[in-house]
């Protein structure tokens, strides 16, 4: 096993509404948490399984993994997270095992990513020549900056896009960055960009989108809904 996936899933997700942590939240009688997993072992790539949980619930995390990865649980680790994204990838990538030379990092809130986008990234990564890998969508709604209510200004979309995750790095230069870098970013390719480090895009996939507020819950029920036929 060459790869690496680091999954986070110890964030509260107060703008779910709900009293859970997110990843615990279900979507179709399923955790999040789970969905993420069958994605993350669909894939083709031989992966060790880094899941990130909120420290009160790192065994219930264990027993969803262990339930999902079936005989690949022995490629399955399990740790308690940080009190930001940052430092929950940080606790992923302090247990990664010997002989892995490249690492993604994926959100258990996009518990919908297809496994063909997570091998989409591995290969991407192996070709990169070192540069670091995002899925990228175009926008698609017009976009405007603003000062408080009034818009001061148009921003020209067609060189922006929406980037998802998983993001994928070389591990050595990933660690790097993470030791260097102090200050927090939203997402890791900022923080390996921080370092000096270029970025690569991939097709994103709309079915990677973050489950973040109730719409987006009501969204993956549908979907999932009508996979289910
Ligand atoms: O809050 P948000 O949806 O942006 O979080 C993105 C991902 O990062 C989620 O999967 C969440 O569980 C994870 N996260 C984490 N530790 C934190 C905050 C967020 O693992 N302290």
């Amino acid at each position: 096993v060459r790869t690496a996936i680091v999954v986070v899933a110890a964030g509260s997700g107060t703008r779910l509404g709900r009293d859970e942590p997110k990843a615990f939240v279900e979507v179709h009688g399923v955790s999040i948490l789970e969905h993420a997993l069958r994605g993350v072992f669909g894939a083709v790539e031989p992966l060790q399984v880094i899941v990130v949980a909120p420290a009160a619930l790192v065994a219930r995390a264990r027993a969803i993994g262990e339930h999902v990865a079936g005989a690949a649980s022995a490629h399955l680790t399990v740790v308690a997270g940080g009190d930001t994204r940052q430092r929950s990838v940080a606790a992923g990538l302090a247990v990664l095992a010997d002989g892995i030379d490249q690492v993604l990092v994926h959100d258990a809130a996009r518990a919908l990513a297809p496994a063909s986008l997570i091998d989409r990234v591995v290969h991407a990564v192996r070709t990169g020549g070192g540069d670091g890998v995002v899925p990228a969508l175009a926008m698609i709604d017009t976009v405007k900056r603003v000062d408080g209510d009034r818009v001061v200004g148009a921003v020209d979309r067609s060189d922006l896009v929406t980037v998802q995750t998983p993001q994928g790095f070389p591990r050595a230069q990933l660690l790097a960055a993470y030791a260097s870098v102090a200050d927090d970013h939203t997402d890791d390719a900022a923080l390996y960009a921080a370092a000096g480090h270029g970025i690569l895009t991939v097709p994103g996939e709309p079915l990677a989108f973050k489950i973040t507020t109730p719409w987006d819950l009501a969204r993956a029920e549908r979907l999932v809904d009508a996979s289910d036929g």
